[in-house]
């Protein structure tokens, strides 16, 4: 009897225990869900969120727009471009086991919203803002309370890029998030300059992306960035360092993305390469004097190789030619000399080639579009030699060909005027000879071929040049007459071919010259009336 009894009340007891775990998950679930409908009437209910509507369905919340749950519990908040213009709440915390919070691309005022240190399980938290999205008033954000964001010591990432945030930024609290892999402080233009923060090198060894463009960092970059050793991506471009490049970098074996462009760096790339996995090398626009390591021809993974503006000198490494992902080569307006790799376009799926405004010698790489995905060669200003390599001429999705002010010759393939896409031909000052086309691609839009050898008449086919804007063909041996074809074209803007040996009277009809705004046809051997109507062009 004492023994039923017993189990009787055991039976109660647990009856009235689950029936209590059961009303308090319900109870947890509606003051979850009661949060996020504060939140909706806090943010003055944005459109976005109309599908937050109060439910009695145990749980219904965790599939709102924006809200994900772990067990039952709110713990992702993704409400990214919301129209959001009002601050975040304390009460927001009150979602106790929040861990992601992404509040980027919206419209919140009054800086870093406080409230936010209450959420102390955070681990990514974005409240970064494309300015584009701002009024004017609500940019007005400082770093006013340092101390406290080290309280979300979980953080494993933080998005704080563009935020208008002036004043000071709090480096040292920052370097306490010991979790940290992700910081982003980039587009913080109106920061006060300061000092690139070491602590972060020495303690934030978790860091696997860096992002801390145009933000006001100056002096030197310390050479203990090579302690982040778990380093994938680093911007620190746009800012006003000095210095040199620290060889450190370039030991990082996990490091995929450097870019430290427009930054005022000097002094010579560390020579040293380590770091095998890179993709992209981005160190334009600094003042960078010496040669391009050889290294960098080692790097199997490398994509985009930029190095443009800069003072690098020496030969192009012969071995960089041969790198099997290599897509992207902006080495123009450097001071590089030598003959150029000639493998280059050979192993890998070249896009972009552009090499111009350096002393280079020899001749173009015979095979830049071996892989067919070729867009453009730009190689003017540089002393190359020899042909325009004939499969240029095959190159289906090329859109311009810049080679001007070199010493190159011979006949331009044919291709290179028909190919669909090609828009810009410009081989100006060169020793190239032969006929000019008959037929050209319908996208190309500037030929500009002044100073060469091209002889023969300009054909009659060119009235079907449609959309021609510039055709400089001055300082040529081109003869014949001036067909009146070359009145049809409506888009012409310049029309240069002075210095030729054009015979014959000068078109009589003017039919279609509406943009036309630069002609000369001096020195040649025209005769004849200039035609009457001629003088009614809208010259500009
Ligand atoms: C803020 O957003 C709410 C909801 O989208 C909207 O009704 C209100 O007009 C906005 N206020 C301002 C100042 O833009
Ligand atoms: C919710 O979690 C799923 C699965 O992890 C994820 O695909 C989704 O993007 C998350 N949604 C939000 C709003 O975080
Ligand atoms: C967080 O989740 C745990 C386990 O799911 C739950 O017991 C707790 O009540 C939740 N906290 C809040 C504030 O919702
Ligand atoms: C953080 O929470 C505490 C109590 O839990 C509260 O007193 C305080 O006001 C909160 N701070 C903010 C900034 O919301
Ligand atoms: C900017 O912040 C200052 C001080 O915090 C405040 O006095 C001012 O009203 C704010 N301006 C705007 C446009 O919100
Ligand atoms: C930050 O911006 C606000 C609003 O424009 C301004 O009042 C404040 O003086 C600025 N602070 C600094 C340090 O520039
Ligand atoms: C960083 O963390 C340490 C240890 O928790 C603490 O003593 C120190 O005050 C913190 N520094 C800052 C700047 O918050
Ligand atoms: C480098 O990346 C590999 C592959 O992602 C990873 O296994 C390794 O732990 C990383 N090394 C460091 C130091 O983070
Ligand atoms: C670049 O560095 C030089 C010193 O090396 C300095 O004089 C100059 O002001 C710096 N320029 C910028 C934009 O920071
Ligand atoms: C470029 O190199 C030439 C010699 O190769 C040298 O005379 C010149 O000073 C260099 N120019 C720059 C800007 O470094
Ligand atoms: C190009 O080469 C010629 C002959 O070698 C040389 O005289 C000339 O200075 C070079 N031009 C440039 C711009 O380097
Ligand atoms: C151009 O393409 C045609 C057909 O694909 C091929 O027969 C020819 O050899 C190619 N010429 C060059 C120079 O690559």
């Amino acid at each position: 009897m004492e023994g039923v009894t017993s189990w009787a009340h055991s039976v109660y007891i647990l009856l009235f225990f689950s029936l209590f775990l059961h009303a308090q998950s319900q109870q947890l679930q509606s003051n979850e869900q009661t949060v996020l409908l504060r939140l909706k009437q806090y943010w003055n209910n944005p459109p976005l969120l109309d599908q937050w509507t109060a439910s009695s369905s145990p749980g219904s919340h965790c599939s709102w727009l924006g809200v994900n749950c772990t067990g039952g519990s709110v713990t992702e908040l993704v409400l990214s471009n919301m129209n959001i213009n009002d601050t975040a709440p304390s009460f927001l915390c009150d979602l106790g086991n929040l861990t992601k919070l992404d509040l980027s691309y919206n419209n919140i005022p009054g800086g870093f919203p406080k409230a936010l240190y209450n959420c102390s399980k955070l681990q990514y938290l974005d409240i970064s803002q494309n300015y584009f999205y701002f009024s004017v008033a609500a940019n007005n954000f400082s770093f006013d309370i340092p101390p406290a964001i080290g309280r979300l010591s979980q953080l494993r990432s933080l998005y704080l890029y563009q935020c208008q945030f002036n004043g000071t930024y709090p480096a040292e609290e920052i370097a306490n998030l010991s979790n940290l892999m992700e910081l982003a402080l980039a587009y913080n233009t109106k920061l006060i300059p300061s000092a690139f923060p070491v602590s972060f090198t020495t303690k934030l060894k978790k860091l696997t992306s860096l992002w801390m463009t145009d933000m006001n960092l100056m002096g030197q970059i310390p050479e203990s960035i090579g302690n982040l050793e778990s380093l994938h991506f680093l911007d620190l471009s746009r800012n006003p360092l000095t210095g040199k490049i620290p060889s450190s970098i370039f030991t990082l074996k996990n490091l995929s993305y450097i870019y430290i462009f427009g930054a005022n760096l000097s002094g010579e790339i560390p020579q040293k390469i380590e770091s095998l996995e890179l993709e992209t090398i981005d160190l334009s626009a600094n003042k960078l004097t010496g040669s391009i390591p050889e290294g960098f021809g080692e790097l199997k993974k490398l994509k985009s190789l930029v190095l443009m503006f800069n003072q690098l000198s020496g030969t192009i490494p012969e071995s960089s030619g041969r790198l099997p992902a290599l897509t992207n080569v902006r080495l123009f307006s450097n001071n590089l000399s030598g003959v150029l790799p000639p493998d280059f376009g050979l192993f890998s799926p070249l896009e972009g080639f552009e090499v111009n405004k350096n002393q280079l010698t020899g001749t173009l790489p015979e095979n830049l579009c071996f892989n067919g995905k070729l867009l453009g060669v730009v190689a003017s200003d540089n002393n190359l030699t020899g042909k325009l390599p004939e499969s240029l001429g095959n190159c289906s999705g090329l859109l311009i060909v810049s080679v001007s002010n070199n010493r190159l010759s011979g006949k331009v393939p044919r291709g290179i005027w028909t190919l669909f896409n090609m828009s810009i031909v410009q081989l100006e000052n060169n020793g190239f000879s032969g006929d000019l086309p008959d037929r050209i691609s319908p996208n190309l839009s500037r030929i500009e071929i002044s100073s060469n050898q091209f002889s023969g008449n300009i054909p009659e086919s060119i009235g079907s040049w449609k959309n021609l804007k510039v055709l400089d063909a001055s300082n040529n041996l081109l003869s014949g007459s001036i067909p009146g074809e070359i009145t049809d074209l409506p888009l012409l803007e310049t029309l240069l071919l002075d210095h030729n040996s054009l015979s014959g009277s000068l078109p009589e009809v003017i039919n279609s010259w509406e943009h036309l705004g630069m002609l000369n046809l001096s020195n040649n051997r025209l005769s004849g009336q200039i035609p009457g109507n001629m003088s009614l062009l809208p010259f500009t």
